[in-house]
C-alpha cells in the first residue's frame, strides 16, 4: 500500500466515524494538508448529512467549496461538532505537532472550538518522542529575528521558511533540535515569547482520536 493509498483510506474511516454523530443543522471542521484533502473528497459524499464546514485554511476553504460544501465564518457558528485534520507526527499520548502547511494557527483555533478532534495519519507520523518533525512557529513579520534568538536561547535551531506567508499574513519559523519532553509546557512556553502567533505543538488541546492508515487497515487510537 502507499502512502497516498493510506491516507485515502484514513479519510474514508474519518467519514465512517463521524457519519453517526453528524446532524441537519451541524458544522465539521476541516483541517488542511494532503490527508485532509482525501477527507474533504470523501466528506462530499455525504455532505447531505450535516450544515456545512469551517475551514482551518483558504486553500481547504477553496476545496471545500469545489465540492459544493457550505463554508461558514466561524465568527458565524456556535458548535463545531468534530474537527477532523492531519498531522506531522503523534505521540503516545495523542499530543501532535502540526503546521507543516503552514496552517497550524488556523487549525489550532478551530480545534479549541470543536468538540471532538479527529487526527488522521498514516503510519509514518507515529512516533515515542515529538521534535524529529521540526516544530513550526507562526511569528508576526517584525518579530522574526528577535523570536529566532529567543527560540535559540531554548537550544533550537530556527530556520525561516523562506518564501512562505501564512493565510494570516505571518511567517514560519521551523525549529529543529528541540527535545519535547514535556509538550504541554513547551507549548505554553512558546506560546509565550512576545510575537509568536502560536506554534505546532497541539498538546494542551491535542487529539480526541487519532485514525492511523497501515498496511494492514486503519487503526483507531484513544487514550
Ligand atoms: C498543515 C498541517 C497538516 O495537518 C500536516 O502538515 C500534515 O499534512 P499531510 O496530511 O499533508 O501529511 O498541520 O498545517
Amino acid at each position: 500500500m502507499t502512502q497516498d493509498e493510506m491516507k485515502k483510506a484514513v479519510a474514508q474511516a474519518a467519514v465512517d466515524y463521524i457519519k453517526p454523530k453528524l446532524e441537519k443543522d451541524s458544522i465539521v471542521g476541516v483541517g488542511t494538508g494532503s490527508t485532509a484533502n482525501f477527507f474533504i473528497d470523501a466528506l462530499a459524499e455525504i455532505k447531505h448529512l450535516f450544515d456545512g464546514a469551517v475551514a482551518s485554511s483558504d486553500a481547504t476553504a477553496e476545496r471545500l467549496h469545489q465540492h459544493g460544501i457550505p463554508v461558514y465564518d466561524l465568527n458565524n457558528v456556535l458548535d463545531i461538532e468534530v474537527y477532523v485534520d492531519g498531522a506531522d507526527e503523534f505521540d503516545p499520548r495523542l499530543n501532535l505537532v502540526k503546521g507543516g502547511g503552514g496552517a497550524l494557527t488556523r487549525e489550532k483555533i478551530v480545534a479549541a472550538v470543536a468538540k471532538e478532534f479527529v487526527c488522521i495519519v498514516d503510519s509514518s507520523k507515529q512516533v515515542d518522542l515529538l521534535g524529529a518533525f521540526p516544530l513550526p512557529v507562526e511569528v508576526i513579520p517584525m518579530a522574526r529575528s528577535q523570536v529566532a534568538r529567543e527560540l535559540v536561547k531554548m537550544d533550537g535551531m530556527p530556520v525561516w521558511r523562506e518564501n512562505f506567508v501564512t493565510d494570516n499574513g505571518n511567517l514560519i519559523l521551523d525549529v529543529h533540535d528541540l527535545e519535547i519532553i514535556n509538550p504541554k509546557a513547551l507549548e505554553r512556553e512558546l506560546n509565550n515569547i512576545v510575537g509568536v502567533v502560536t506554534n505546532g505543538l497541539f498538546a494542551n488541546r491535542g487529539a480526541d482520536v487519532v485514525l492511523m492508515g497501515t498496511e494492514d487497515g486503519v487503526q483507531t487510537l484513544t487514550l
